[in-house]
């Protein structure tokens, strides 16, 4: 039957319930376009296994395919009006196909299918953040081995601390970003996970197979309990808190940009730099300053999430509509930022004189020579007061000696060679010293740079193999349609 030849309820809603004021209000179409091509895959899935159970008749299952293809191509846009991407779907299906559309509905329930389409849509976002992060890890990985011996300051209070190098910096957030991506891996493992076929919370009398519906739609398993199906939404609070995590570590990466390119260490490239329109001389670090500020962003749709969420009783409430929204802003903010970063890193220049000269200064390597001394047999607490001491008169050999007679009553030689001494106060063999396992020294640094690399190496194989998993079952999917059409 053609949508000309259909006489009655071309939409799903004629009913008194579908005008009204707070029509609008209601509605969640506009947001919905991000899961309509979700949609039209959860709805190809069930109707596929409505016909395999024998709960919808081969032929009209392919005349709803054969709408659905329809919707398809042409798009959110050309949808009827209705309460939700899913309704207009069904109406759009029924205009065409008329009443038996309808049976398109049968056995389930717009609560598990919506939860079904967020989960199908953010799978797919979780992977491209995974992406971007790794190509983040990627330009840290690249930086490091440049500049894995670049001496330059260490910082904590923001005071010239230890001298590193910048092969331990960038490795360093190369390291945190590696917790993110396994944040976001296991944030996965839960998002994909099938509600489908719970329908409204309370299962249903049809013979469905969930089991047939997961696997068509390339999810690893099925959400059993029907009422926590329908309505669970912790997977969102999952990849909102992976989310916030990461934009945390974004943003401290992006504050000490922000500092470095203050302070001379760090050029960044014209491509990521902004001037000002009063001030023709300003080269801005806008572009990290806007990373550092989406932290708010995925800080807004943490808690938005949590807070729409907190204190809902079983099952569907349509509260659970306006959680929705909050993963979708935290998820393009941070991905976007991370790309950003990551084309910001790798662009960058270090400035390879700025970063020596600031390592070698402020007396930095003051706990190197502690260090030494305390290996020589002097208590740590003694060797920091003699080092403290000299720091206050010249922070040199000279100085350290004076420090000596007046702390220990001996002159520093007696228990240190000068030229060892020596060699602690200057920042590169200062680095080279601090050779335990993670530490700067270069034999550690490139340690860890190969660490760092297996690490991303697994990682983005197990992204391309959940990837192509997605590609696979969407292949899949479509074969088992065709069979129909
Ligand atoms: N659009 C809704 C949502 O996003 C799904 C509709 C369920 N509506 C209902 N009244 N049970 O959650």
């Amino acid at each position: 039957m053609t949508g000309d030849e259909s006489d009655e309820g071309t939409a799903v809603r004629g009913d008194r319930f579908s005008g009204g004021p707070a029509r609008g209000f209601l509605s969640s179409l506009d947001d919905d376009e991000r899961i309509f091509a979700a949609d039209v895959a959860v709805d190809r899935a069930h109707v596929v296994m409505l016909a395999e159970q024998g709960i919808v008749d081969a032929e009209t299952a392919g005349t709803i395919l054969q709408a659905l293809n329809v919707v398809e191509v042409e798009g959110h846009a050309m949808l009827p009006d209705g309460e939700d991407v899913h309704e207009a779907i069904e109406s759009a299906v029924i205009e065409q196909v008329g009443p038996e559309g309808g049976k398109m509905h049968t056995a389930r329930s717009r609560n598990d299918e919506v939860a079904t389409c967020i989960r199908l849509r953010l799978r797919e976002d979780v992977l491209e953040a995974i992406e971007a992060v790794c190509d983040l890890r990627a330009a840290l990985v690249a930086g490091a081995e440049e500049h894995a011996d670049t001496v330059m300051p260490g910082f904590t209070h923001l005071q010239h601390a230890q001298p590193t190098t910048v092969g331990h910096y960038l490795l360093s957030y190369e390291q945190a970003l590696a917790r993110d991506t396994a944040r976001l891996f296991d944030a996965f493992e839960r998002v994909n996970q099938s509600p489908l076929g719970a329908a409204a919370f309370a299962g249903t009398p049809f013979d469905v197979d969930r089991e047939r519906t997961a696997e068509l739609l390339g999810f690893d398993g099925v959400l059993t309990n029907s009422m926590d199906a329908s309505s669970a939404r912790d997977f969102l609070v999952e990849v909102a808190s992976a989310m916030a995590n990461l934009a945390t570590t974004l943003s401290g990466l992006s504050e000490d940009v922000v500092i470095f390119a203050n302070q001379g260490y760090l050029d960044l490239s014209d491509d990521y730099s902004s001037t000002s329109s009063i001030m023709p001389q300003k080269k801005n670090p806008d572009t990290f300053e806007l990373v550092r500020s989406v932290a708010g962003e995925a800080n807004s749709g943490l808690t938005g999430i949590l807070t729409t969420l907190k204190g809902l009783p079983r099952a569907y409430n349509r509260d659970l509509q306006n959680a929705t929204p909050h993963v979708w802003d935290s998820v393009d903010a941070v991905t976007e930022a991370v790309g950003v970063a990551a084309g910001g890193i790798a662009t960058a220049t270090w400035e390879e004189e700025a970063l020596a000269e600031a390592a070698g200064s402020n007396f930095s390597t003051a706990t190197g020579v502690a260090d030494l001394l305390a290996m020589e047999g002097v208590p740590f607490r003694t060797a920091h007061e003699l080092v403290a001491k000299a720091g206050e008169s010249g922070a040199d050999y000279a100085a350290l000696d004076a420090a000596a007679q007046a702390v220990l009553g001996e002159s520093l030689d007696t228990y240190v060679e000068q030229s060892a001494v020596e060699a602690a106060l200057d920042p590169a063999e200062s680095v080279a010293m601090r050779d335990s396992v993670g530490g700067p020294a270069p034999g550690a640094v490139a340690a860890a740079l190969e660490a760092a690399e297996a690490t991303l190496t697994t990682d983005t194989d197990e992204l391309e193999s959940k990837q192509g998993a997605l590609g696979d079952a969407h292949t899949d999917l479509m074969a088992e349609v065709n069979e129909y059409v």
